[in-house]
């Protein structure tokens, strides 16, 4: 017989979301189509049609007549409803959407947040044609299965606070990269992730400022979650790497951003609360990439080398220069000399 449906749509949820949660909660049984239509207060042609949709877009069921619908396979793509669908217990507030294309996430939910939408805004898109890094570099962003995606919030804080947002965020995607794949990728101060010294991911925070407010906060990420090392530009394959590689097996990308949003959503509260600085240094140092290690700070034409020696909790990295003082420093990019 098929799995009872204990379906509760929330309010803004969609159809679709609500069909693929219920199938989701009933992945070893059936879904009836007569339950979903009821649920939904549409006809079974309706339920059909979005079944059909959703084969479209790589969702594969097995259909038995009087059982209903059963979910056998997922498309290995985003998909904003199965990530909907897979985030409707946590019943956040957001705006999720997903472009095929887009020139950088991060420029999107910056015109979402300029158009007066409510925040918090998400923006995710299979490929961008103009991703950026720090600095205005260029961030590789072909459509391969990597993950490229903003959060927009207005946190009216102290621009001051902001210095530690991104180390922040950092620690928090690490840890669930950590939960999620059982692999724990490290931290280059202020913005990278690597994995084997190479680097799997970037983060890049910007923000705009209003009468000595922080008013739109977007933080973009950029993780190498299913490219194979051949679908990198030749130029990136011996210094990037990806989830995948060291996985071995994919990484189901609705359920990885689910949690992703889940993640960075809790973490922005603790933030706002400002209830996260006083762990800020111990929680970075296991995931610390240039501790102990000989490094130089390049700020402009000004290079500093030293050893590495952490962050403090402003978030400033911590050099250790060759007449034994330790420094703080709030910005610039760190370059490593080889082990
Ligand atoms: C860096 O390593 O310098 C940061 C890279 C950040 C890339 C992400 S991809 C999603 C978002 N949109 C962008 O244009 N950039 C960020």
């Amino acid at each position: 017989m098929p799995a009872s449906l204990h379906l509760a749509p929330a309010a803004e949820a969609t159809h679709e979301a609500i069909i693929l949660r219920a199938l989701i909660e009933n992945e070893n049984g059936y879904v009836s189509g007569g339950e979903l239509a009821k649920t939904l207060g549409v006809s079974r042609v309706a339920v059909w049609q979005q079944m059909e949709k959703l084969r479209a877009h790589g969702f594969e069921f097995k259909a038995r007549r009087a059982h209903g619908y059963k979910i056998t396979s997922y498309p290995s793509q985003l998909y904003a409803a199965l990530v909907e669908a897979h985030l409707a217990p946590r019943k956040l507030k957001y705006r999720f959407t997903l472009h095929p294309t887009i020139d950088s996430t991060n420029e999107e939910a910056a015109r979402q947040l300029s158009s007066g939408l409510t925040a918090p805004l998400i923006v995710a898109a299979h490929s961008q044609s103009q991703g950026r890094g720090r600095f205005g570099r260029q961030w590789h962003s072909a459509d391969n299965g990597n993950l490229y995606i903003s959060f927009a919030f207005r946190p009216q804080i102290d621009p001051a606070r902001m210095h530690t947002f991104t180390l922040w965020m950092g620690i928090n995607i690490c840890e669930l990269i950590t939960n999620f794949t059982r692999q724990t990728p490290a931290l280059k101060w202020p913005n990278d992730l690597y994995l084997d010294n190479r680097k799997a991911g970037g983060m890049l925070t910007e923000a705009r400022i209003d009468s000595d407010q922080i008013r739109d906060l977007v933080f973009g990420l950029g993780l190498n979650l299913n490219a194979s090392a051949h679908q990198l530009p030749s130029e990136l394959t011996s210094r990037a790497t990806t989830l995948a590689e060291h996985t071995r097996t994919p990484i189901d990308p609705n359920r990885f951003t689910a949690a992703l949003i889940g993640r960075v959503f809790d973490a922005y509260q603790e933030f706002i609360k400002d209830s996260y600085r006083s762990t800020l240094a111990d929680r970075w140092h296991p995931l610390d990439h240039l501790r102990g290690r000989t490094i130089t700070l390049h700020q402009g034409e000004k290079q500093i080398t030293g050893t590495a020696a952490g962050i403090d909790d402003e978030g400033s990295l911590l050099i250790r220069l060759p007449d034994g003082k330790l420094h703080r420093y709030r910005a610039g990019e760190v370059s490593l000399s080889p082990r």
